[in-house]
């Protein structure tokens, strides 16, 4: 340990804030050299494997040549330039993708900067909406509990009340109505009733609801819950007969992570707006998309305004962009169905039995997705350093140790992820 490493770590402690964490008493940070493939590598020496794919982000590894190559193009020509009067193929040939690709009905296409404001986008684009055809009493969000969507004011208005801390900020949130979550998980057994409480909502409220939204088949931050697909059914015909807009947020799940290229794809529906981001650049830049319906976006542009009230300086980066078009090509031409298959299977093998140890109290899988949820909260200073001490990448939160590992994990990687999951759970001091 040198006295740049021990230097860096010690500005970074007092000045940086670092996610939800405490200024005067941030939990330890780790100093990263490089990344490459799966591997984080710290300063400190060692290689840890990564069971984040960096929140949701990194999906073909670190330091891809391809990803690489193509923001190396891109740069020859050009970084960036304002979205205002210009235009560039970087971001025409991602929004062809996305219109593609994506449920159809979707192709009217916003590129923002970050999934918290392609929320946002979202939400505008309901409420300008609504406002557009002379109804702005229509301008209230319908969502269920265990929610998230980001951090900004109308993604958090959103969130679940209690884990989003509705309360510091209840005299600027805009007061959202909250069904319960959906409590029947993709495995059980359906029952009609499940929607009850949130159609009574749709039933009450729908001239004041503006847009209903939610993350389909996960709750990710909120539980990392695997619901059932009839759920989202139920919530595209609520919406169809209560003139509500739909928007699903696909930030997390967009892009492969489920076994389905997007979640809406479980219920076979089409949401009427769908936010993208995290894995849009393969974890490269910061990208995001909101896409719409034609009518949505005529309405909007026929309205009070004349044009969608939205437009932030970095919009349609071309290197952001280029890279997200070599992502997804990368993606679609490499078996990615596959690849998120085989991950699954393992994870049923290894991961799964884990429910037997005496502190777990589930253990579910979906996808490339693998969670463990416990009895006991975790330590996160504590369990981190076991981790990191363990050769892995993994940041548990709450009572919640999960894994989303980069595509290209190969089998002998994963079982290093699972068996470390296996010895923390073992080792008392990582939980509270
Ligand atoms: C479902 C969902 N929506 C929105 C966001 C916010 O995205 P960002 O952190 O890029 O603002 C997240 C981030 O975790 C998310 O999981």
């Amino acid at each position: 340990m040198n006295n740049n490493y021990t230097d860096l770590l010690s500005f970074d402690r007092e000045h940086i804030w670092h996610p939800y964490t405490s200024m005067s008493a941030p939990l330890p940070s780790y100093l990263v050299e490089s990344a490459n493939g799966v591997y984080i590598n710290l300063a400190s020496g060692e290689s840890l494997i990564d069971g984040m794919s960096s929140w949701w982000s990194v999906l073909h590894g670190y330091n891809h040549p391809i990803l690489n190559a193509a923001l190396q193009d891109q740069i020859q020509s050009m970084s960036h330039v304002m979205f205002g009067g210009l235009t560039h193929q970087p971001a025409i040939d991602l929004s062809k993708k996305l219109i593609e690709i994506t449920p159809k009905h979707l192709d009217r296409i916003f590129l923002c900067d970050s999934g918290s404001v392609a929320v946002e986008v979202a939400i505008k684009m309901a409420l300008q909406y609504w406002h557009s055809k002379k109804q702005s009493n229509k301008h209230k969000l319908l969502t269920v509990k265990n929610g998230y969507h980001g951090d900004t004011f109308a993604a958090m208005s959103v969130c679940d009340p209690v884990t989003g801390m509705h309360q510091i900020f209840e005299s600027v949130l805009m007061k959202s109505y909250f069904a319960p979550a959906p409590s029947i998980m993709i495995d059980q057994q359906w029952q009609n009733d499940e929607t009850s409480e949130l159609e009574a909502l749709f039933d009450e409220h729908h001239d004041e609801i503006a847009a209903f939204i939610i993350e389909p088949i996960v709750q990710g931050t909120g539980g990392m819950r695997f619901y059932h697909p009839n759920y989202i059914k139920a919530c595209r015909t609520l919406c169809d007969k209560y003139e509500v807009l739909f928007i699903a947020d696909e930030i997390a799940t967009g892009l492969g992570r489920t076994g389905k290229l997007f979640a809406c794809e479980w219920a076979d529906i089409s949401p009427d707006i769908m936010c993208l981001g995290k894995t849009l650049t393969g974890g490269y830049l910061s990208l995001a998309a909101t896409l719409c319906t034609k009518d949505i976006a005529n309405v909007i542009s026929e309205g009070e305004a004349n044009c969608f009230m939205h437009g932030p300086t970095y919009m349609g980066n071309p290197l952001a962009c280029a890279v997200a078009n070599a992502s997804i090509d990368l993606l679609l031409s490499d078996n990615w169905q596959s690849k998120v298959s085989t991950i699954e299977t393992q994870l049923k093998t290894e991961l799964l039995p884990l429910v037997n140890r005496s502190i777990v109290k589930d253990t579910r899988v979906l996808g490339s997705i693998g969670v463990v949820e416990t009895n006991q909260a975790v330590n996160v200073a504590k369990i981190q350093k076991r981790f990191v001490e363990l050769g892995v990448w993994i940041r548990p939160f709450g009572k919640l140790i999960y894994i989303m590992p980069p595509l290209i994990i190969n089998p002998t990687e994963l079982t290093k992820l699972v068996n470390a999951i296996d010895l923390v759970l073992n080792d008392e001091n990582c939980f509270i």
